[in-house]
């Protein structure tokens, strides 16, 4: 793909054009984000305008350096001294009670900011030189699965946005958000580090119960929660672990005799066993947990690149990374079987 707005190291360049007030789309561990200088409200609201954002939807604040942090958020508590310790730079998004500095079309009109320290040298080089910290969502429309690639950002928005290109992320799903402003502390997102891993560090955090069942709660927390996320073009229905080959195969045959494109997400273990679909896309082995995890995303971009109708997805474990897996692939679905 050819383009004049897709580069890799032109950090100077990204960080003139954050100092202009417009938008970079630049590399991360986890997705590739779509920044803005955090204090700059007219740039800020260029990024909800570029992806479609509903603005009461808070953007996460990136920084490279822990020396930024004390002028976005009003107190660090002892326990986040632990984490970032432990985890930064790192997909865990930590979220505070926010400083008077940060303007309120960062944090949608609430009083808490979420940050994080990408784990990703493109990424702490270019807020380096940036000088501020930017403020960044995932750089895909929104409702579209989040960028693992510069060719995903060059997908949804063309030559509307300047791409650091940093190849593929590494973690390809987007970070844990864990709000510490509330006690426990609560997972808001399954991420990039697990709730496994970060009991094993702090005791006194739970995970929000909207992440147990599909219906939404009254009062949401995170307003990410309520939005329909992360979807290809197609239907999805899930099947859960219960004859799922068996059922997978005679669903296959019912759209099939409604001339429908039927795409399969298979493990590299099960794969064989979808002749029938148009297409099957095997996501790694069931075993290799990280692997699902990167794989998923792009995934469901190259089913929306073949324009399938219906996408039939096995389910994988639920353990460590596969919990934020297992997340976004609920969040897609229409339907679980
Ligand atoms: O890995 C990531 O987190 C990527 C990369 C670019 O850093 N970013 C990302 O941003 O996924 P976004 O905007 O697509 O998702 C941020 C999520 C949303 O669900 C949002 O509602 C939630 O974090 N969030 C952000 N600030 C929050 C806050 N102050 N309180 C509660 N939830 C917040
Ligand atoms: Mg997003």
């Amino acid at each position: 793909m050819k383009n004049k707005n897709f580069e890799k190291k032109s950090f100077q360049k990204a960080a003139n054009i954050i100092e202009k007030g417009e938008i970079v789309a630049f590399p991360t561990e986890t997705v590739y984000g779509l920044g803005a200088n955090v204090f700059d409200i007219k740039a800020v609201k260029k990024i909800f305008e570029t992806k479609g954002r509903p603005s009461d939807n808070p953007l996460i604040v990136h920084i490279s350096n822990i020396s930024e942090l004390e002028q976005l958020v009003d107190n660090i508590p002892k326990e986040a001294e632990i984490l970032m310790k432990k985890f930064w730079p790192g997909s865990l998004t930590l979220i505070f009670f926010k400083s008077k500095l940060v303007p309120k079309i960062v944090s949608a009109g609430g009083n808490t900011v979420g940050v994080r320290m990408p784990d990703n040298k493109i990424a702490k080089e270019f807020i380096k030189k940036c000088g501020v910290p930017i403020a960044a969502p995932s750089a895909n429309i929104s409702g579209r699965p989040s960028p693992t690639s510069a060719e995903h950002v060059f997908t949804d928005f063309g030559d509307k946005v300047f791409i650091l290109d940093g190849g593929s992320c590494k973690v390809g799903l987007e970070s844990t958000v864990l709000d510490l402003t509330v006690k426990p502390f609560q997972v808001l997102r399954p991420g990039g580090i697990s709730f496994e891993e970060l009991k094993k560090v702090l005791k006194n955090i739970e995970l929000h119960p909207a992440l147990f069942n599909k219906k939404l709660p009254n009062k949401l927390k995170s307003p990410g929660m309520k939005y329909k996320h992360y979807s290809p073009e197609a239907k999805i229905i899930l099947f859960s672990e219960k004859k799922m080959i068996e059922n997978i195969q005679k669903i296959i045959i019912k759209y099939k005799k409604e001339n429908k494109k039927v795409g399969v997400i298979s493990t590299k273990e099960t794969k064989n066993n979808y002749d029938l679909a148009d297409l099957v896309l095997d996501i790694g082995s069931k075993n290799d947990l990280e692997k699902t995890a990167r794989n998923l995303f792009k995934i469901f971009r190259e089913f929306d690149e073949h324009k399938v109708d219906i996408i039939l997805s096995e389910t994988f474990s639920d353990k460590g990374i596969g919990f934020a897996t297992m997340n976004r692939l609920r969040k897609a679905a229409d339907n679980i079987f």
